[in-house]
């Protein structure tokens, strides 16, 4: 099976390109580059007006499955991610059983064989049962088809067990994820603590927290030079160590979400539980340093944190509420608003959501390279939508961009060569 994308403006960091070029895929891989390619018998994707980039890669979702299948399942994570425009999904490891033993970790590859839309790259604990203590069989999960490690939802709170796990990591070649938390001063936190603790009279998660965990992970990358990739990056504090370790060449990676570069701790307010999410919007100031931190490269990667959950979790009290919101559909378009904005460069927004992503998990894709595999994203930047309930094709609806008008969709979504999405 032939497909030629023609004529398409071609954004691939890997290589340094931004050319208006023809894309010839075969045999579920990139084939060639270059102009006026044959169409013999190649299906003709007409991209005139389209930006074709390398698949998308989201290295943070909830995909819920196994044991919370009603939030949302494999099938149906996927399904919004190919929708947003990604062809691989990395998934946390905060299922139910957690994914903290091989079998876990094969039953989740099995079932995306079966039933995903996209790669899943399933991500196991680094402690059993997520419980900080004991670490899990690094060897056997990656054998099964791990590719990176972390207790995602909860930090591993002793800085000796962090040590341990980056020191054993590093035999296997397996990423270590960080979810940086100080859970002596954020338990029982609802929202960022300032102007939203105080407005809405309610316990607050403060930016120090963050902080003094980020900087832990760092000491412990320095301590053992094995590589620490910080999760959903939120503060201004945060993003200032990050950047002072890279200065130092310690080998920290980070990512922030579309939710912390968009909203700030106002969206809480009203005690809308779709903008309750941890760590918690924060204020204005920080937003700020996120947008610097992703335009200056000390931030890595943009990921969804994607954290589905039905009504029964959300459409209750603030305080009983779930933690998380859904971001598969909307982190493009909310990416590029930031490139209309002159935040970043359409260059740079390809780089943080496709070929960084694949570099810090070393995965394949992230790349139109000739001979890698054909996932690819084609995207009309100008395509204006609303975000509906109705139109989201996550089983979760607690996005806090509902209503919103974007600008910017995928129209089409490639995987190895197959068309797994499109639109009109
Ligand atoms: O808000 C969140 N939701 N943060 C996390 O770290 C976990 C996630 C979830 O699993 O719902």
């Amino acid at each position: 099976m032939k497909i030629l994308l023609k004529g398409g403006r071609v954004i691939d960091p890997s290589q340094g390109l931004d050319q208006v070029l023809d894309v010839l895929l075969e045999d579920g891989q990139i084939s060639t580059l270059g102009q006026g390619l044959s169409t013999q018998g190649a299906k003709v994707i007409d991209c005139q007006g389209l930006l074709v980039t390398p698949g998308l890669i989201d290295m943070h979702v909830h995909l819920r499955e196994p044991g919370e299948e009603w939030k949302e399942t494999i099938a149906s994570g996927t399904k919004a991610a190919a929708a947003g425009g990604f062809t691989a999904v990395a998934c946390m490891p905060n299922t139910k059983p957690p994914n903290d033993e091989a079998e876990v970790t094969r039953y989740i590859l099995e079932k995306a064989q079966k039933e995903a839309a996209t790669r899943v790259y399933p991500i196991a604990c680094i402690t059993k049962g997520q419980k900080g203590e004991v670490l899990t069989e690094f060897g056997e999960l990656k054998q099964a088809g791990a590719v990176a490690l972390s207790d995602d939802g909860r930090p591993v709170p002793e800085a000796a067990v962090m040590r341990l796990a980056l020191e054993y990591a590093k035999n296997f070649d397996l990423p270590i994820i960080s979810h940086a938390e100080e859970l002596s001063l954020s338990e029982g936190g609802q929202v960022n603590e300032g102007l939203a603790s105080a407005t809405l009279g309610m316990k607050g998660i403060p930016a120090e927290g963050e902080a003094v965990a980020i900087f832990r992970e760092v000491m412990l990358a320095r301590l053992t030079g094995t590589p620490v990739h910080i999760a959903h990056v939120s503060t201004k504090l945060g993003v200032e160590i990050i950047r002072k370790a890279k200065k130092e060449g310690l080998p920290v990676t980070a990512e922030t979400a579309p939710h912390y570069f968009t909203l700030t701790e106002e969206a809480t307010f009203g005690y809308n539980t779709y903008a309750k999410v941890n760590p918690p919007l924060r204020s204005a100031e920080d937003r700020a340093a996120v947008l610097e931190a992703l335009a200056d490269g000390t931030l890595d990667v943009i990921a969804t944190d994607h954290a589905p959950h039905s009504d029964l979790e959300k459409e209750i009290e603030f305080e009983l509420a779930a933690f998380g919101l859904i971001g598969l559909e909307t982190a493009l378009p909310l990416t590029l608003k930031l490139v209309s904005e002159g935040v970043i460069s359409l260059f740079r927004a390809i780089e943080l959501l496709s070929t960084n992503p694949a570099r810090i998990l070393r995965i394949p894709g992230g790349t139109l390279k000739p001979g890698s595999p054909a996932d690819v994203t084609i995207i009309d930047p100008e395509r204006k939508w609303v975000v509906t309930k109705e139109d989201l094709h996550s089983k979760g609806k607690n996005s806090p961009f509902l209503g919103w008008e974007m600008s910017g969709q995928a129209v089409f979504t490639i995987v190895g060569g197959e068309i797994v999405f499109s639109r009109g």
